[in-house]
């Protein structure tokens, strides 16, 4: 049985491919690379490493030779038209290469959000391709929000966001990491979509008494208007475009779109890391 990765140079192809390492020998992966320059650890670790870019057919043809199953990474582009086109083209070499097994990245409740309709339409052209598949609805990640710019904040003593009391379902990529590995060398998740978010969601009153503690040093949020936190990410050197999304993402967190849960990564994993060790580990570099 030989495993594909595809995204294997990026964040969450690279900490999958770890947990499959434990799992399997390093003969059995097939790391999807599209800049081969990036992906000489993997070589060293003795992973079958092949090129394959999602804009070139061809490329995606010779990468899935021999393959059994493919963890099937989705595009990091900002086009979604580029992202159906890019997806279809895996897709459709998939179906050709007689993978028996797809596991997609595709997104939390992507049926009741707009800005996931790319990812609807990927789980309908697998269907459509008549591949056995497991949808892995990945929660927003934790790293979002839980990364070393938190110093920032212990400087500062706060937190503001425009999310007010807004509870917050995101996992570490880790977990959704583990998650993969799990279906990817377990039976019995062929044809089943499951919704990867936490089941403990917090606010952010909850991550700044987190900090306080993980820090030692009083840190309070505030609740400010979605102009007040733009122009503050603004002023510190951050982009309009990213901080007007950063403030979209508060304003959803304000009016509950974060806040579903299931229990669906606790079955496949056994638990989630809890968002104290997040910051821990956020606040340590
Ligand atoms: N759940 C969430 O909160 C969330 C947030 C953002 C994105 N996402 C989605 O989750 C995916 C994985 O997240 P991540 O953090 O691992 O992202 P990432 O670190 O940006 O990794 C994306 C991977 O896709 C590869 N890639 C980009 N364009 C490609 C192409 N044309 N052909 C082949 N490979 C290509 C990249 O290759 P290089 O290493 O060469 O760049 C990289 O390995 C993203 O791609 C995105 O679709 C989810």
């Amino acid at each position: 049985m030989k495993i594909v990765v595809t995204g294997a140079t990026g964040k969450l192809g690279s900490l999958v491919i770890q947990h499959l390492l434990k799992r399997m020998p390093p003969s059995h992966i097939i790391a999807f690379v599209r800049n081969l320059d990036k992906a000489t650890d993997l070589m060293k670790n003795g992973i079958d490493v092949r090129k394959g870019d999602y804009n070139e057919p061809e490329t995606i043809r010779n990468a899935l030779q021999d393959a059994t199953k493919l963890l099937f990474i989705s595009s990091p582009d900002s086009d979604d038209a580029l992202r159906v086109v890019q997806h279809a083209n895996v897709i459709k070499a998939a179906r050709d290469a007689g993978i028996e097994h797809i596991a997609y990245t595709s997104f939390a409740f992507a049926e009741n959000n707009p800005f996931a309709v790319v990812h609807m339409a990927a789980e309908y052209a697998i269907r459509a391709a008549k591949i056995p598949y497991t949808f892995l609805r990945n929660g927003g990640y934790s790293e979002f929000f839980i990364n070393p710019l938190l110093q920032a904040n212990v400087k500062s003593g706060k937190i503001m966001t425009n999310s007010n009391n807004g509870k917050v379902n995101s996992v570490s990529r880790d977990d959704l990491a583990l998650a993969a590995a799990t279906v990817l060398t377990e039976g019995g998740h062929e044809n089943r979509g499951y919704n990867l978010v936490s089941n403990n969601p917090w606010s952010f009153d909850d991550l700044a008494q987190v900090i306080s503690e993980v820090s030692g040093t009083p840190v309070i949020h505030q609740s400010v208007t979605f102009h007040e936190v733009k122009n503050a990410l603004v002023q510190v050197g951050m982009s309009e475009t990213y901080a007007a999304m950063t403030a979209g993402i508060y304003n959803t967190i304000a009016e509950g779109g974060m806040e579903k849960h299931t229990d669906d990564l606790h079955r496949l994993i056994g638990f989630e890391t809890p968002i104290k060790e997040q910051v821990e580990k956020a606040l340590q570099n």
